[in-house]
């Protein structure tokens, strides 16, 4: 029989995309902490928020838990990793109180909003934190400073309504991991009804955060479809979907895996864009490929928007392990 020809399609494929230098040095870190110490290392919440990333780690000796007394008296002297998010000052102050042997993997740019929100208190400002409630990276924020010192906002419509007690007295800053778009939308509702709210010495939304947007936005236009890998939880992937449908593609759609496409839907695309989120490894972008080209014969265009260079080291008790590694 003749062969049947498969169709076209071209990937528009992302680059930067995936892991941020963030995310990798609190996976290395893990990992390095298990060769160093050997297994269990316990990680208070998901490292990242990505579960073949937590699965992977669980299979070489991690142990995820939510809170530090879940971790066994008789595994104290075990190293505990708190996650790239960022945690409330409580959570080391308890570490310490129960003699818990702690390495902290709160990304670098996530303690400088830290040191950012400190400093406008500080200097005697109310601290207005942009962002997404009940989000980690928002808890560890809001932890850095006494109850009450901290307002959540949102959204513009957040913006609208928040009554602040001294208008005259506010400092922002932001989630990392926000839409561009979307805050300074916020941020300049904020300024319209509060003249003197005082911005952070440097931008919250990371480097990271800004390239990936950035470069759906520029591939986005035409895409029949658009696939960001990345978790439901994992906040930066979720703004990518949303910046993919801003900026034109007919249809964007958050997957974990290949498995999860909806591929009884895809039979007539002859674009696709696709890109990570920074918590997603590249593994599975080579899996989505693959799985295409099984179903099409895929021509893939790497789109450049950025050049990426960050590397955040790990801390020093644990760089003697990397130097040893094979
Ligand atoms: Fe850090 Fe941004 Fe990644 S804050 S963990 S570099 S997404």
């Amino acid at each position: 029989a003749p062969q049947t020809e498969k169709p076209l399609l071209t990937i528009r494929l992302c680059q930067p995309r995936g892991f941020c230098a963030g995310v990798d040095r609190a996976i290395q870190i893990v990992v390095l902490a298990l060769k160093k110490y050997g297994a269990p290392v316990y990680v208070r919440h998901e490292i990242v928020h990505n579960r073949y990333v937590v699965e992977g780690l669980e299979a070489k000796g991690a142990v995820f838990v939510e809170e530090l007394d879940e971790i066994p008296l008789e595994h104290r002297r075990q190293p505990v990793v708190f996650s790239a998010h960022g945690v409330p000052k409580s959570v080391p102050a308890d570490a310490k109180a129960r003699e818990l042997f702690y390495l902290d993997a709160t990304c670098p740019l996530v303690s400088k909003v830290h040191k950012q929100a400190m400093r406008h208190q500080r200097l005697g400002r109310h601290v207005v934190l942009i962002g997404h409630a009940g989000h980690p990276e928002v808890i560890g924020t809001m932890g850095q400073l006494p109850t009450g010192a901290v307002s959540l906002v949102e959204t513009v419509e957040d913006a609208e309504r928040y009554q602040p007690v001294d208008p005259d007295n506010l400092g922002f800053v932001t989630q990392t991991t926000l839409s561009v778009e979307d805050t300074a939308g916020v941020i300049a509702r904020l300024r319209q009804r509060f003249p003197n709210l005082q911005a952070p010495a440097a931008d919250s939304i990371c480097y990271a955060t800004t390239n990936r947007q950035d470069a759906v936005k520029e591939t986005a236009d035409g895409a029949d479809l658009y696939l960001i890998v990345g978790a439901p939880n994992s906040s930066n992937s979720r703004r990518l979907v949303e910046v993919a449908e801003r900026a034109g593609a007919a249809r964007a759609l958050l997957v974990q895996r290949a498995s999860e496409i909806p591929w009884e839907t895809v039979d007539g695309i002859r674009t696709l864009g696709l890109s990570a989120g920074a918590s997603a490894p590249e593994i599975i972008v080579d899996e989505i490929i693959e799985a295409f080209k099984t179903r099409f014969d895929v021509k893939v265009e790497l789109a450049v928007t950025a050049t990426e260079t960050e590397e955040f080291p790990v801390m020093r008790d644990l760089r003697d392990v990397e130097l040893t590694k094979a």
